[in-house]
């Protein structure tokens, strides 16, 4: 497996393989990984010739008040785990590498990047991230890149930004991957002491049940919302809710009963950690089967 830590090192090994006819998928990631992101590397390996990881904890998507300095990093287990996994380059930048001096492009996706995280985070959050991902995208000029459903807001913001500025990678989702209890996998679940950890499946729970209230008693959001809050805090005692949004997942703006694809989407703080999680589905299939 290679290892670049320079933009003209990945950039010549991309261009080269890719003159040899190579098709090259691309997972970009903070590090720090977990089954998450390697179920991530196995659709980008079944689906291209050869597989790029990048590993960068971009602070331009963390606010001040965010966990930028305390991020868990692993760099050693986690080319252990990409050796493995039959990765063929890993990517790992330095700020300096990424953002040289006198920096100042940004790249919005304005309208999608605006609710939920983006109204408790800052909309600086998503901003960070596509201006950093359109940046990957330019060095390593891959054919496919892989994105997980966790974050859903994060892939519909990059979908967009693909299609807008006529980009020529093709995204592909892959599903969140769970523990047994169903907490969704995340790096910071690593901040998780064992009584959150306890109580953390719970919004996956209450999500689920949000889904049922959805179906079967109310297609009003504002209903909805209040069922998901009251099971998480009925059920997670030490939880402090940021957000539980019930959105239209096409457009990720409010939904009306015709609505058909619903997005659930919860971001919840357990002690320190901030946890997020959704569920999407449509409204006509479930009637149907
Ligand atoms: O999902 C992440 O890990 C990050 O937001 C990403 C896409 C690697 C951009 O920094």
């Amino acid at each position: 497996m290679k290892i670049f830590k320079t933009k003209t090192e990945i950039r010549n090994y991309t261009r080269l393989r890719k003159l040899n006819g190579e098709i090259c998928g691309f997972v970009p990631t903070m590090g720090y990984l977990h089954q998450g992101h390697l179920s991530l590397m196995d659709i980008s390996i079944t689906r291209s010739d050869f597989t790029v990881v990048s590993i960068f904890v971009n602070p331009m998507q963390f606010s001040p008040t965010e966990d930028l300095e305390t991020y868990p990093v692993d760099i050693e287990t986690d080319l252990n785990l990409l050796r493995e996994k039959g990765v063929a380059a890993v990517f790992i930048p330095s700020v300096s590498e990424i953002y040289g001096e006198s920096f100042q492009t940004q790249v919005s996706v304005t309208r999608i990047s605006l609710p939920l995280c983006g109204a408790s985070r800052g909309v600086s959050h998503f901003t960070g991230v596509s201006t950093v991902v359109l940046k990957l995208f330019n060095i390593i000029n891959p054919d496919i890149a892989v994105f997980g459903k966790k974050d859903f807001q994060q892939l519909a913001v990059i979908k967009r930004m693909v299609k807008d500025l006529d980009l020529e990678v093709e995204i592909i989702s892959g599903e969140t991957v769970r523990e047994k209890n169903g907490l969704a996998m995340s790096s910071r679940n690593s901040y998780l002491n064992a009584n959150e950890r306890k109580q953390a499946p719970v919004i996956q729970e209450a999500l689920k049940e949000g889904k049922f209230f959805r179906l079967n008693t109310s297609t009003d959001s504002v209903s909805v919302e209040k069922h998901i809050i009251n099971q998480i805090r009925s059920n997670a005692p030490d939880s402090r809710i940021d957000y539980i949004k019930c959105l239209d997942a096409d457009t990720l703006e409010d939904t009306s009963p015709e609505t058909d694809n619903i997005l659930l989407a919860a971001a919840v703080f357990l002690g320190k950690t901030r946890l997020i999680d959704n569920i999407v589905f449509s409204v006509k299939s479930v009637e149907k089967s």
